[in-house]
């Protein structure tokens, strides 16, 4: 498969993220042995594909559900606004979260998560993080699970975007500067 011009390097690549996936799946597994009901809730657009791997290498029953944000950002720079533009279908209250998200940049995104989440009081929440940023942060966020720290470049493929581009590609690769730094608009998670 020929590498997008847009790309700088591949950082991790497919073998890298099954690889951990599984070692994520497996600690998960043991953690929820004995939780009842436990609710995995995909954020949208970016933790799909991760969701759908973590998911199925799973050994204890869950449910799968998703959340769609909004945040406002310039270019590749959070604006830390963040807006719910689709709910969970079904209600968390009493049940066992788990919050996949794809990265935590800054943390406004999945401490407004948390907040929302814990409103409902469900039985736990923790998280699991597939990348994280810790350079970038600017508000502190508990992250129970994490497949790779990453430096602070911007990361495309494996469910991560750039202006919705990139995301299916099958490996995590460093965009070139000049192409996230030349444009500006809203994006979605
Ligand atoms: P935060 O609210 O700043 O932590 O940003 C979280 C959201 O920003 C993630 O869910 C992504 O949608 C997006 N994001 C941050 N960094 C990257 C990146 O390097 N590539 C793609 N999306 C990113």
């Amino acid at each position: 498969m020929k590498v997008p011009d847009a790309i700088e390097r591949v950082l991790l690549d497919e073998e890298t993220i099954a690889a951990r996936v599984q070692e994520l799946a497996a600690q998960i597994s043991a953690d929820y042995a004995d939780a009842e009901d436990l609710v995995l809730i995909g954020v949208l657009k970016g933790a799909f594909v991760f969701l759908a791997d973590l998911a199925r290498r799973l050994t204890v029953p869950h449910h799968v559900d998703f959340i769609a944000l909004s945040s406002y950002n310039r270019g590749a720079v959070s604006m830390g606004a963040v807006r719910l533009i689709m709910d969970t279908r079904a209600s968390v209250t009493g049940r066992h979260v788990l919050v996949v998200e794809d990265i935590v940049d800054t943390g406004y995104t999945l401490d407004y998560l948390l907040r929302t989440f814990r409103a409902r009081q469900p039985a736990s929440l923790r998280t699991c993080v597939l990348l994280n940023k810790p350079e970038r942060r600017r508000i502190e966020v508990p992250i129970d699970y994490l497949g790779f720290e990453i430096p602070d470049v911007w990361v495309v493929g494996y469910g991560l975007d750039y202006a919705d581009r990139f995301r299916t590609l099958p490996y995590i690769a460093v965009l070139k500067r000049e192409v996230y730094e030349q444009r500006s608009g809203g994006t979605e998670n």
